[in-house]
């Protein structure tokens, strides 16, 4: 009755912004991401008869606020009223803070607690439960360049290219750490709501996805880039044009932008782009990340940096 599972996070270069079913989790438009190799999350979960309620502990200290989320994640994995249990959470990077601590976090919480129900799952089932806890989770079950594509009842996620296959750097810029101010779910339902650019977007990321799809066939760091960069512009400017407005950025953030646009004005092959906080992660070549890791280290207002390679999906470990 134990499974230890472990995940990373996943960046997205095009952007899954919008639900289009907020009880299921749906999302509204597909995305394409990339899974990181260095940052993880490792959960352990036990159900036990003797628990009288569920637990959390996350890198070793109780923690009550992620417990309801967590435990309805495993009341979905497990369907039928089920035994309490004790969850263990270790994660190697700030979270709650833009750096997709909630994909790697379901997704290995999905893996291990199928395992300690001892239900055999299809990728397809685990992508869905995870996907119903956190739309981006889904993505994190597959290594290397992952694309989620919406299907008539729900979500599928496929390997697009592995990580090995074309073996890109992400150079995380941390500016701030602490939880963001608006949840991603709230904050899309208040841009679904009230965005008079919403309607363009989810109308134009069949498009991106395609123009993505197409330059990761062909390995194409240009095309890639421009369409990134493109894709995360448009999805912060949704945001910046809701009521009330979000603006996840802070100066820094507008720093480190600065920076990779003097990169790639010195023929550096880097693009950025960013999620629901104010970190910046710049996607580059590997012979290319020294140098990015060392101009955005030294830009005004980054706190710490990370650096990692693409990795595999979530897998189950052997438990002791
Ligand atoms: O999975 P959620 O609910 O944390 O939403 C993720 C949204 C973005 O990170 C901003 C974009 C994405 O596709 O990951």
């Amino acid at each position: 009755m134990q499974g230890t599972a472990i995940a990373q996070p996943n960046i997205a270069l095009i952007k899954y912004w919008g639900k289009r079913d907020v009880a299921l989790n749906l999302p509204a438009v597909g995305s394409i991401s990339i899974t990181l190799r260095d940052l993880h999350t490792r959960m352990h979960v036990t159900f036990d008869d003797a628990l009288e309620a569920d637990e959390l502990t996350i890198n070793g200290v109780p923690d009550q606020g992620m417990l309801p989320r967590l435990a309805s994640c495993l009341d979905r994995v497990v369907e039928h009223d089920r035994r309490c249990a004790r969850i263990d959470s270790q994660c190697n990077f700030p979270i709650a803070a833009g750096l997709a601590s909630s994909a790697s976090s379901f997704a290995a919480l999905t893996v291990a607690a199928a395992h300690a129900a001892g239900k055999a799952m299809t990728t397809a089932e685990l992508a869905s439960l995870a996907g119903q806890a956190s739309g981006s989770a889904a993505r994190s079950l597959l290594g290397g360049f992952v694309e989620l594509v919406n299907t008539d009842d729900g979500i599928a996620v496929e390997t697009l290219c592995d990580a090995d296959e074309w073996p890109l750097e992400v150079v995380v810029a941390i500016t701030e750490t602490g939880p963001k101010a608006v949840g991603s779910t709230e904050a899309m339902e208040i841009s679904r709501k009230t965005s008079p650019f919403y309607a363009n977007w989810v109308d134009q990321q069949a498009a991106d996805l395609d123009t993505a799809r197409a330059a990761i066939d062909d390995r194409d760091f240009d095309a890639l880039a421009r369409v990134a960069e493109h894709n995360c512009l448009k999805m912060h400017s949704i945001m910046w044009a809701s009521r009330p407005p979000m603006v996840y950025w802070n100066a820094a953030t507008m720093r480190c932008l600065e920076t990779v646009r003097a990169l790639q004005a010195r023929d550096v092959a880097v693009f950025f782009t960013i999620d629901a906080g104010p970190q910046v992660k710049a996607v580059c070549l590997p012979e290319h990340a020294a140098d990015v890791e060392g101009a955005l280290r030294a830009t005004p207002g980054v706190e710490d940096i990370m650096v990692s390679g693409l990795g595999p999906g979530a897998r189950l470990e052997s438990t002791p």
